[in-house]
């Protein structure tokens, strides 16, 4: 655990091998294969200029396989340390690099660039769902980027299949050029801070179906107990305990309020 942290505090990501069974790594990777041809899911599906193939919020595309990894244990442990204080889920998709493109879009996940670790505001887990090899896109980062420094390398990140890459959301990185053209899926979480405002509304989004199937610290993670209050009057605190969350549907909207 001390030797995670101090790895992602150094170099801005850290693996933790066998995080996940090469058993559940294979059925989600099918999951993911279908997922992509099927025509029910077309509107999640999003392809980055031949680069990437995207599937967007997956863990509400079928819950029950993919829940279970926004509130992997030993994700959130780490988190708890590194933010020190509550945060939500941004955003969660499966991404599998689809070409040998030319030039790197080196970029960062967080909003705005931050070179104080203690001031991290995002934390992105990347599940390796099959092996990450030198040459089937591994994701890439620019060494020493979270730091301020544009002088670092071009670095891949090679891990095994179950292995969970974390990396500090200033971190620069890439999705890796698919050289040999074999299946590289990964499973990618992204944290913040509870006061910076996601990607994806996770609340809104969620239907009584999916409800019916999250666990109280899912809910929130999800952010249920992390929302606005609608005003003064109604409520006065946007942070509230997790045991506030109903556990029935139909008490949501008025909770939310
Ligand atoms: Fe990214």
């Amino acid at each position: 655990m001390t030797n995670y942290l101090s790895k992602l505090k150094k170099d801005g990501y850290c693996i933790i091998e066998n995080a996940v069974s090469k058993k559940k790594c294979v059925e989600i990777g099918a999951e993911l294969d279908k997922i992509s041809i099927s025509k029910k899911h077309k509107k999640f599906r999003f392809r980055d200029k031949k680069k990437q193939l995207q599937l967007v919020n997956v863990n509400y595309i079928n819950p029950s396989m993919f829940m279970d990894l926004v509130t992997n244990k030993k994700i959130l442990k780490i988190l708890n340390d590194v933010f020190k204080e509550r945060y939500v889920l941004s955003n969660f998709n499966a991404s599998r690099p689809i070409s040998n493109f030319k030039k790197y879009r080196l970029h960062i996940d967080s909003r705005m660039p931050i070179f104080n670790y203690n001031n991290t505001t995002h934390v992105v887990a990347n599940l390796c769902v099959d092996d990450f090899t030198i040459k089937n896109g591994s994701t890439v980062i620019l060494e020493n980027s979270h730091k301020g420094s544009r002088k670092g390398r071009i670095k891949k990140i090679i891990a095994k299949k179950g292995s969970i890459v974390l990396m500090l959301g200033h971190l620069k990185h890439d999705i890796g050029k698919n050289i040999d053209g074999t299946r590289r899926w990964s499973i990618i979480a992204y944290y913040c801070r509870w006061w910076v405002k996601p990607t994806y509304d996770f609340v809104n989004s969620c239907t009584k179906k999916i409800y019916g199937q999250l666990s109280n610290k899912q809910k929130e993670v999800l952010g249920f107990n992390a929302t606005p209050p609608i005003d003064w009057d109604k409520r006065k605190y946007t942070l509230r305990n997790a045991k506030t969350i109903p556990s029935n549907f139909s008490r949501l909207k008025k909770y939310l309020n």
